[in-house]
């Protein structure tokens, strides 16, 4: 089984992300693809703790800069005991926000300094970057709209930003997708979520040959390697 491939979804609030990161992994599974859906901040133990401090605000006056360092202690462990194993397994993770995420809410609408967050993302990512980054983009208003109807008004400590910290935030993530097209891919998510998953999935198929983890290609291989053994 080769190694397995990481997927991540981001964008600001209310572009429908964890719903569609959700679609990928039932489509994906139906083909019989070992997927695990994860999410940040948090998708271990220890890293959601450190999402209940972030979220809350508690760690609001230490700054930005100790927050991004936060986010990035949380991926740290996500990394080391979730997202690694499983894609050595050749399972393929589906995380709901990553590093891109710190890059617009910290470096950018938080005015973070490059200097620090290359400095995080080299020590804590390492090579473990995403294969594909499925960036979704809606207008900012709408967004939050949405994102304040799902959660009856109680936002978060980001989501209750004011309105040029998210119009900084969707800036970051066109920008990170102009800067990164071999990775990363802008679906706009102003249309019903069956569009939006349809685009999304022929980006994935496009992209991976799917056969390679597949029953197909199992069954492929065994009959392969059952010619072999007659030779
Ligand atoms: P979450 O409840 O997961 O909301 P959403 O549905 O918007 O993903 O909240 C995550 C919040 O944390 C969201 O407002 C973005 C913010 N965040 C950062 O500021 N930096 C980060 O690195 C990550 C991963 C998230």
């Amino acid at each position: 089984m080769p190694r397995g491939r990481f997927i991540t979804f981001e964008g600001g609030e209310g572009t429908g992300k964890s719903t569609q990161a959700r679609r990928l992994s039932a489509r994906l599974r139906e083909l019989g693809i070992s997927v695990v859906e994860t999410r940040e901040p948090g998708g271990s133990p220890a890293a959601e703790l450190i999402r209940k401090i972030v979220l809350s605000g508690a760690a609001e006056p230490l700054g930005p800069s100790a927050e991004a360092m936060l986010f990035f202690s949380a991926r740290d462990d996500h990394l080391e005991t979730v997202i690694r194993p499983a894609l050595e397994r050749g399972d393929w993770v589906i995380c709901d926000r990553f590093v891109d995420s710190t890059r617009a809410y910290q470096e950018r609408a938080g005015k973070v300094s490059g200097e620090l967050m290359r400095a995080l993302e080299r020590s804590v990512i390492g090579d473990t970057w995403p294969d594909l980054t499925i960036i979704l983009d809606i207008d900012v208003e709408t967004g939050l709209e949405r994102a304040r109807g799902q959660s009856g008004g109680a936002g978060d400590r980001f989501e209750d930003a004011d309105l040029d910290f998210h119009k900084a935030i969707r800036t970051a993530f066109r920008a990170i997708a102009r800067r990164e097209p071999n990775r990363c891919v802008l679906v706009s998510a102003h249309r019903e979520p069956d569009a939006v998953a349809e685009e999304i999935w022929k980006k994935v198929s496009d992209r991976f040959d799917l056969s390679e983890w597949t029953g197909e290609a199992a069954a492929a291989g065994a009959s392969e390697s059952g010619e072999t053994d007659s030779e």
